[in-house]
């Protein structure tokens, strides 16, 4: 099995924590690889990946809860060190004998946390530490075996161990920024506890990749979605390596895409890169599909629909291709994931993954779904693609679709699409450009009144999103200067026919989202 390439790796059991991908950023940034499997894997599957040890994470659910997602207990067993996190922790004292029950305080936000001895998980670390609390319940009662190793004033037992099976708890949130010692905990667990080695780094993660992706694909053909964007170019750079010609690519014109984009795929991704470029013009498809469609959900869908019978179309005549390639992340599966039933809770239907039809003929290639958005970034340079590429903001696959508030329509399209040049144009002169994650506008729904000359005018709003992220899970509202925003403005309203007025987003993710739709 492919599965075994690293030697060394970390199981996470996800039990559908919202902080889930900062654990495997956590790990993997101690240069160990892990990977997430659903919560109730076999022991049997566990045993062939040979883990060097399990985490349980964090959930929304109780242990006493009807449904709650239990492992298989056999997996406490194998003889592999396990720490559990938060209801992870809990799960491990429910499973063995202990009690678990609610917290007479229900404790949120940094507690100070009471260490006892500067040893194995804590080793290194100088009581009292800050650790970040979440949780409804608490451990009452320990299972046998274990003792307490750490507590904060409103929890008894904020950490727990055996150290003779190699069991860990931590009832806090040792992945999160705001325990600030949680990465060395981490470590902890993975050099001392575990003995894993730091030896995992991205180019390790290419041979591994182009192994797995001539395993799977054997000598079959692969058609795979090209969009420009870090994505699609690094999966289809990384399967061209593997496999060559049997990848085709196909760059579909959906009618969503932003001014002068359809040129600059072509362009790079013919001369730079010499892919098999299939390109479709879609454009009339997509928008006659969208007529008439408002709900943010809807539109996602028809666009994944649409994708998919595109490709489908592609496909049959590119003859018989077996794999669909797509460059969904990690943070995509994470947030579809409820939607096929996982434990998270769910967010947005990201076309990629969520709008898949179930008759879908191909079988899907990812070959980036473990990664995280900067992993993504840091594998591109390692492929050798251009800066350009590399440096290029997200954008979401559904397009100019969700910044489009209401329904989608040409005109809508061209004022966004003017909106949007300027935007880029303007913040591309800004020396802090690098550090800015997304900066783009969106057209709301909106007139208002607005006075030119001596004429009043009734036209939209357009607004202009700007965020800084690392990985797109939580952003905040960037504070660029305000003569900026005065040029941005000053430019679109007196430039893009049908705008007046011009709005700054200052939300932050969360609670809200980057992308309006
Ligand atoms: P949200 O709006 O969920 O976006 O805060 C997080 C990041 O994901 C991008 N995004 C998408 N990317 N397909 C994609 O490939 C999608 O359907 C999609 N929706 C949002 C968004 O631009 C941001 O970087």
């Amino acid at each position: 099995m492919p599965d075994k390439l690293f030697g060394e790796m970390i199981a996470i059991l996800d039990f559908g924590s919202q902080y889930n991908q900062l654990i495997a950023r956590r790990v993997r940034e101690s240069k160990v690889y892990c990977e997430f499997f659903p919560f109730n894997i076999t022991p049997s599957r566990l045993v062939n990946l040979n883990p060097k040890g399990i985490i349980l994470s964090g959930g929304p659910a109780s242990v006493a809860q009807k449904g709650a997602p239990f492992p298989h207990g056999k997996i406490l067993e194998l003889g592999i060190p396990v720490l559990g996190i938060c209801y992870g922790m809990q799960l491990l004292a429910w499973l063995l004998g202990g009690e678990v029950a609610p917290a007479k305080k229900r404790e949120y936000g940094k507690s100070e946390l009471f260490v006892g001895e500067d040893e194995d998980l804590f080793y290194g670390l100088k009581s009292p530490l800050i650790a970040w609390m979440s949780h409804g319940d608490r451990v009452a009662k320990l299972p046998s075996g274990f003792e307490v190793i750490a507590r904060t004033e409103n929890c008894p037992v904020a950490s727990m161990r055996d150290k003779k099976r190699r069991f860990y708890g931590v009832q806090f949130h040792p992945e999160v920024a705001h325990t600030p010692q949680g990465k060395k905990m981490i470590e902890n667990f993975l050099f001392k506890i575990c003995e894993c080695s730091p030896q995992w780094t991205m180019s390790s993660f290419v041979d591994y990749s182009l192994e797995r992706i001539r395993n799977k694909v054997g000598n079959q053909k692969v058609i795979c979605g090209l969009s420009g964007g870090v994505d699609s170019s690094v999966t289809a750079v990384l399967i061209d390596r593997a496999i060559g010609d049997r990848l085709g690519c196909v760059f579909v014109n959906n009618g969503l895409l932003r001014q002068g984009e359809v040129e600059e795929v072509i362009n790079t991704f013919t001369r730079h890169f010499h892919l098999n470029l299939h390109y479709v013009e879609a454009e009339e498809r997509f928008l006659s599909k969208l007529a008439g469609i408002s709900d943010p959900e809807r539109k996602r869908k028809v666009i994944g629909e649409e994708f998919i019978g595109v490709f489908g179309e592609e496909a049959r005549k590119v003859g018989k291709v077996e794999f669909l390639a797509q460059g969904t992340l990690y943070p995509d599966v994470i947030e579809s994931r409820s939607a096929k039933g996982g434990p998270s809770a769910t967010i947005k239907s990201h076309h990629n993954v969520g709008g898949l039809p179930s008759d879908l003929h191909f079988k899907l290639l990812e070959p980036l779904k473990d990664l995280f958005k900067d992993e993504v970034r840091i594998l591109a340079k390692q492929l050798g693609l251009p800066e350009k590429i590399l440096n290029r903001q997200p954008f979401p696959g559904p397009g100019l679709a969700v910044r489009i508030i209401g329904e989608v329509t040409r005109p809508r399209l061209q004022i966004l699409r003017e909106a949007d040049t300027i935007v880029t144009a303007e913040m591309q002169k800004y020396e802090k450009f690098p550090e800015i994650w997304q900066s783009f506008a969106l057209l709301l729904p909106i007139k208002s009144v607005g006075v030119m000359g001596d004429e009043r005018t009734y036209e939209y709003t357009v607004a202009l999103r700007i965020v800084t992220s690392l990985d797109g899970m939580t952003a905040d509202w960037a504070r660029v200067p305000d003569d900026l925003l005065e040029r941005i403005s000053h430019r679109i309203i007196n430039e893009v026919k049908g705008v007046n007025r011009v709005v700054y987003d200052i939300s932050s993710k969360p609670p809200s989202t980057i992308e309006w739709e």
